[in-house]
């Protein structure tokens, strides 16, 4: 079926886009509040302690107000997730400041406030795991390993100076990082004869489907969920959401009417998931000219108080950890460790910016060791096709790493800025001796990225997508996928509009309601355009297609097709697809066809030993950052990022460009200014005044450039994208920063004060 020219790379308006910028678009707090009660939660402010009381002085509290604690969940007080160990509520101790205690709920959020001050809560003070050392110290909470050649005889070998090798070492931190979407975490549930019904803001309705059936010892009929739009989640609402719906399902049944939370932003701050902080150690062996031989990779994820998603995102970590690029020998370990702390969950990349926030900054540390600028030590590694990951996996014609290495090398104008800036820092030294106020720096760095769930995740999955005809004779998909602002509302229809032969306006999305929409899967993983699209789109050309050979059969002529929702048939127009579908309907046919995803048969993954293709594809992204340093203060400003991201195919090319510059930024916002800072177990800085992300005024101007090296699969060789572009830009950053001043830093974020803490070490230990 051929497809009307233009859908696929033209840029629809998104369908989302007017109710969302004109304040039309209802968010779950915009409800009606009518017969609805507010839920609060009591929040543990110790970060261990044992729970020694814990009592409602209903005195104190507002006459209707209602009180759930632990005791009062009747089947399993566990968050299922990966495993249930992450308490609902805390019964007997408590791991985490901030970890929910206690809910109550009243008719109105003052109520509610009076409420929880009247829930009394005895701790005895525990010692907590707040630091790596002492959390090194513990059993981790999960451990992976990849093994590839001889690692450590080669490494061996580079120590003594052997073989012409030369041994190259680093240690690299990352910190946590707040999501700070829009729109906090918001949750309605409400019971209905037995039956519980939750809606809100979330990415994946069927986990939280499955996590309630198991709270509640409830069968699969008796649980319904609704996602709404979102304001944001960039992973955030992964794993959360679950959590919340529990406690608004508690706080519903107990005051026998609907119940809504919505958490204020400096309880979203500290009680939810962030990203991991991460520590990774390299011990390297490489040629005099650069040539990687062995690498080992030591990468250990903070992963607070409860393992939750945590093995996924290490597991993706490792999968990264040596970037796009051939490295014949590998040992890799990893590790989760537990600390006190909230849990770390999904944030976008999920395990993979880390790792490569080591891998490159260590890439920078390896050329700094051998004289070799930045871009002709990656050239000379780069992974072209032909060329193996340590699992193996060949890496085919797609393989667009070097192709986006060189268009941003080249747009960046990077080799001839970046000499330069080393030239006029070399003239400088040391730091602010040429009484320059301000520095200029350029760093490049490359990374790729995943697509789709890791090792055999889409193999288990084979997540259906369903197609059906509405009674007017359009198209309507019925899946799982949640609209978080990524545009999948737009670009699912696009690409089902595509396949079938009709126009975009022919193809609706059906909200995702669990009663409703099968389950495609959660919306993570840069899964929803290449794997719930694709899947989308042969089900609808698979419908289209029935459609069209029932009316060959009415007329008794063959060849007839559907083109820009138009019926044709080899003499030309027959009449429009609208009332072909309304024929089809009324002639009592089937009006629905389910497909399942089908991942390439090909892909093995051996979970056990790491080795296989873990993913089918792999999208990459390189980027030339330029910032100018303040030689007194040491702030640094980004002032320019030109990205090369090569997708496969660009289905919708604004959203894809956004999508690019959104990761961009973010990523900018945790290698310079977010940081949570904690002391004994307390977040300093949770307010919105304090925890700084990038708003216009700090971003970089931005340059995108998309390249296309088609996938061997659908939809058109598209690859994830979502992710990709927060994997990159954090070591850029930094090397812009060691370009500019010589401040070679590998711990983020890069604040004035890490800097000047740096500079000032490597200026007494004499090193440079
Ligand atoms: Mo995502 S970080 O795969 O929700």
């Amino acid at each position: 079926m051929k497809h009307p020219p233009g859908i696929l790379g033209s840029s629809p308006l998104r369908r989302d886009g007017l109710e969302k910028v004109t304040g039309a678009a209802r968010y779950l707090d915009d409800l009606p509040a009518e017969g609805t009660w507010v839920g609060a939660t009591v929040r543990s402010r110790h970060p261990h302690a044992r729970i020694v009381s814990l009592r409602f002085d209903r005195t104190k509290a507002p006459a209707d107000a209602v009180f759930v604690h632990a005791g009062d969940i009747d089947g399993v007080n566990g968050l299922q997730i990966l495993d249930d160990r992450w308490p609902i509520l805390a019964s007997k101790e408590v791991h985490y400041v901030g970890e929910a205690v206690a809910l109550v709920a009243a008719p109105t959020a003052e109520d509610a406030l009076r409420a929880a001050a009247a829930v009394e809560v005895e701790y005895e003070q525990r010692p907590a795991v707040l630091d790596w050392e002492e959390a090194a110290r513990n059993e981790p909470l999960y451990e992976l390993a990849l093994d590839e050649g001889r690692c450590e005889a080669i490494l061996e070998a580079a120590a003594n100076g052997d073989d012409g090798l030369i041994l190259v070492e680093g240690e690299y931190f990352t910190g946590a990082q707040e999501h700070l979407y829009l729109e906090t975490q918001a949750m309605l549930a409400e019971w209905v004869d037995g039956r519980l019904a939750v809606t809100g803001s979330m990415q994946c309705p069927y986990y939280v489907k499955n996590a309630l059936q198991h709270v509640f010892s409830l069968g699969e009929d008796a649980v319904q969920v609704v996602g709404r739009y979102m304001g944001g989640a960039f992973g955030g609402k992964e794993d959360y959401p679950s959590l919340l719906a529990a406690h608004a399902a508690l706080l519903a049944r107990a005051a026998r009417r609907p119940v809504r939370i919505v958490y204020d932003r400096h309880e979203d701050i500290v009680a939810t998931t962030k990203r991991h902080p991460s520590h990774t150690r390299i011990r390297s062996a490489v040629k005099k000219d650069g040539t990687l031989v062995a690498a080992r990779v030591d990468f250990d994820l903070d992963g607070g108080a409860y393992l939750g998603l945590s093995p996924v995102v290490l597991s993706r970590g490792i999968l990264h950890a040596t970037g796009p690029y051939r490295v014949p020998n590998v040992r890799i370990r990893g590790r989760v460790l537990r600390t006190d702390t909230p849990p770390s969950g999904a944030f976008r990349g999920f395990g993979a910016p880390q790792s490569q926030f080591a891998w490159e900054r260590h890439m920078d540390r390896i050329g700094r060791r051998l004289g070799i600028d930045p871009l002709t030590l990656r050239r000379r590694n780069v992974l072209h096709p032909g060329d193996r990951l340590p699992t193996g996996q060949l890496m085919d014609a797609s393989c667009g790493a070097a192709a986006a290495l060189e268009e941003a090398a080249r747009r960046g104008d990077f080799l001839r800025r970046w000499k330069k800036a080393e030239e006029d820092r070399r003239r400088d030294e040391p730091l602010g001796r040429g009484n320059r106020p301000v520095a200029t720096g350029v760093g490049l760095s490359l990374a790729f990225h995943g697509a789709g769930f890791t090792g055999l995740g889409e193999h288990r999955m084979r997540s259906p997508v369903t197609v059906r005809l509405t009674a007017e004779g359009r198209l309507e998909i019925l899946c799982a996928a949640t609209e978080m602002g990524q545009g999948a509302v737009t670009v699912l229809p696009m690409l089902a509009a595509d396949a079938a032969g009709l126009r975009i306006d022919d193809v609706l999305i059906h909200e995702p309601d669990t009663d409703v929409v099968p389950d495609s899967g959660p919306t993570v993983a840069s899964r929803t355009t290449m794997v719930v699209g694709a899947t989308a789109a042969r089900a609808a050309h698979e419908l289209v297609q029935r459609i069209v050979q029932w009316k060959e059969e009415q007329m008794g002529e063959a060849a007839l097709r559907v083109e820009d929702s138009r019926l044709l048939g080899p003499g030309g127009e027959i009449g429009d697809f609208r009332e072909l579908a309304r024929e089809y309907l009324a002639a009592g046919q089937p009006d629905a066809v389910t497909v399942h995803n089908e991942p390439p048969p090909w892909q093995r993954f051996d979970e056990d030993s790491y080795h296989g293709s873990a993913y089918p594809t792999y999208s990459y992204q390189a980027q030339v950052i330029e910032v100018e340093v303040d030689t007194d203060t040491l702030q640094v400003r980004p002032t320019r990022a030109v990205a090369a991201a090569e997708v496969g195919k660009v289905l919708h090319e604004v959203q894809c460009r956004g999508q690019v510059e959104g990761g961009l930024l973010q990523a900018v916002g945790w290698a310079l200014w977010e940081e949570m800072k904690r002391k004994d177990g307390q977040l300093l800085n949770d307010r919105m005044t304090t925890y700084i992300v990038p708003t216009f005024l700090d971003a970089p101007e931005m340059e995108v450039h998309l390249i296309e090296e088609p996938w061997e699969g659908p939809p058109h060789g598209a690859k994830g994208v979502g992710e990709l572009p927060m994997d990159g830009p954090a070591s850029a950053v930094c090397a812009a920063i060691e370009n500019a001043v010589g401040i070679a830093l590998d711990s983020i974020p890069a604040t004035p004060e890490r800097l000047l803490d740096h500079h000032i070490e490597a200026a007494q230990g004499g090193r440079r």
